[in-house]
């Protein structure tokens, strides 16, 4: 039998949703979807016309903000005249998004491989280090998320990773300097060290590239210490490895900069992106290489490919978001923002006994919740939830905010055109949830 709607409720997509599709890293049990009907700016809609404030730009990716006239305008004419060409052929959109990109990226990064997201990108990174050094092995972190397919995958540190081990082969851990909010942070020189030694034990010589998110997003909004990105391009310059930024989540203007990594003017090999890339109009990642690795491949295969690589549509989204940012200054609104943010976010800390730590860098921030204030005991464990996170969540659902609530945390990631009094709008219905958390406090 075929069940057709004129137009679905929000129930009745919820169902279909639930009985025909799978939900992410989820238990289909455990998932309570939230309909979506449609979306402008800094808010979305449920089909019954319930609207919520996006405090997490979607998967921290809607960065310019929905519904965005010139962006549609931009793929629905790039739709008209070409909407694919394969990746062995050359298009306008393809030349012009490259350049565009070679002018934003840090140091000499000037030629890329388009891929359809953030996982293929570091999929691809991963794989070009390994071709130009001719060495296997990868160097990760644990409180880091590279993406869901095998090697990104492998390349996560995080509980996501579990359930597909064993991963590829080659892939080592190195230190993080964040430890959770009861042992804190290492110092930078201490990190380094660790660090170092543990490219010793492996023999450096076998170390293809290090890979990092330069500030961490799901695992915490992780800002690093002073010198410490510095200090890893300085390690992979003494041993011949070449460091990867992971930038699908930070990258622009979610820091307050292009990418983080222009926060401490460090320049990576190689440098993965996608989600603010076309702000997630259309699907787009990219990994962008340096020269001397470009020139690489002038005389060896690069053995890799796509159907969907420069896919014409997506690099004309990515132009024109691109053009959103610059025309509308989102990048220097995220700076300014992010520190009226941080004000926010300290007047919490101030009020709520559970707030534990706030963390922003430009409107990127969290918040983690503690038991104590003393012991610091967060207010869920690790890779785990608890009835006032739960409860937490539910306010803010019942209130109309979106955002993430992870183990002990919640985001704060609006898009980056948000305006100072929706900000105090957002943060009006988290000071009155955290009443919530607040009652748990001993
Ligand atoms: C830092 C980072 N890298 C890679 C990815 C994977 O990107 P995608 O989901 O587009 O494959 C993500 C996604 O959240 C991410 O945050």
């Amino acid at each position: 039998m075929t069940t057709t709607y004129e137009t679905l409720t929000g129930d009745q997509i919820v169902e279909l949703c639930r009985r025909h599709t799978l939900f992410e890293w989820s238990a289909q049990a455990a998932v309570d979807p939230i309909p979506v009907a449609r979306a402008k700016g800094i808010y979305f809609w449920t089909p019954e016309d319930k609207r919520f404030i996006d405090f997490n730009s979607q998967l921290m990716c809607v960065n310019i903000g929905h519904g965005d006239e010139r962006v549609i305008r931009a793929i629905q004419e790039q739709a008209a005249i070409l909407a694919y060409a394969n990746p062995f052929m050359a298009t306008e959109a393809r030349a012009k998004l490259s350049v565009k990109l070679a002018e934003l990226c840090p140091g000499d990064i000037d030629c890329f491989f388009f891929t359809n997201g953030g996982a293929e990108a570091n999929e691809n990174a991963l794989r070009i280090a390994r071709m130009f050094t001719g060495r296997h092995k990868i160097a990760a972190r644990y409180r880091t998320y590279h993406g869901g397919t095998a090697g990104a995958l492998t390349l996560t540190g995080d509980p996501r990773r579990w359930a597909s081990e064993p991963g590829i082969p080659g892939v080592i851990r190195i230190p993080d300097f964040y430890h959770g909010i009861q042992r804190g942070s290492d110092t930078t020189e201490e990190v380094l060290a660790r660090t170092e030694e543990v490219l010793q034990l492996e023999g450096p010589q076998t170390v293809a590239a290090i890979i990092v998110e330069p500030v961490v997003g799901t695992n915490g909004i992780l800002i690093p210490p002073d010198g410490y990105m510095q200090g890893l391009r300085a390690l992979c310059d003494k041993y011949g490895i070449l460091l990867i930024a992971d930038e699908v989540m930070a990258g622009f203007g979610r820091t307050g900069e292009w990418f983080s990594v222009d926060h401490w003017k460090v320049e990576p090999d190689l440098i993965s992106m996608a989600k603010g890339l076309t702000s997630a109009y259309v699907q787009l990642g990219a990994v962008g290489m340096s020269r001397k690795i470009a020139d690489h491949f002038e005389k060896n295969v690069f053995y890799g490919g796509l159907t969907y690589n420069s896919h014409p549509l997506a690099c004309a989204a990515a132009l024109a978001t691109i053009a959103v940012y610059e025309e509308d200054n989102l990048i220097e609104n995220a700076r300014k923002m992010g520190t009226v943010m941080r004000g926010m976010l300290e007047d919490l800390k101030q009020r709520h006994p559970s707030v534990g730590a706030t963390r922003n860098i430009g409107l990127f921030g969290i918040v983690e919740l503690v038991r104590n204030p003393e012991t610091r005991e967060p207010m869920a464990p690790f890779n785990g939830s608890s009835p006032e996170m739960q409860a937490l969540g539910k306010h803010f659902r019942e209130h109309g905010l979106y955002t993430f609530v992870r183990w002990n945390t919640f985001f704060t990631n609006p898009p980056l055109c948000i305006t100072e009094a929706e900000l105090a709008e957002a943060f009006a219905i988290i000071d009155k949830g955290l009443e919530i958390t607040d009652r748990a406090v001993s």
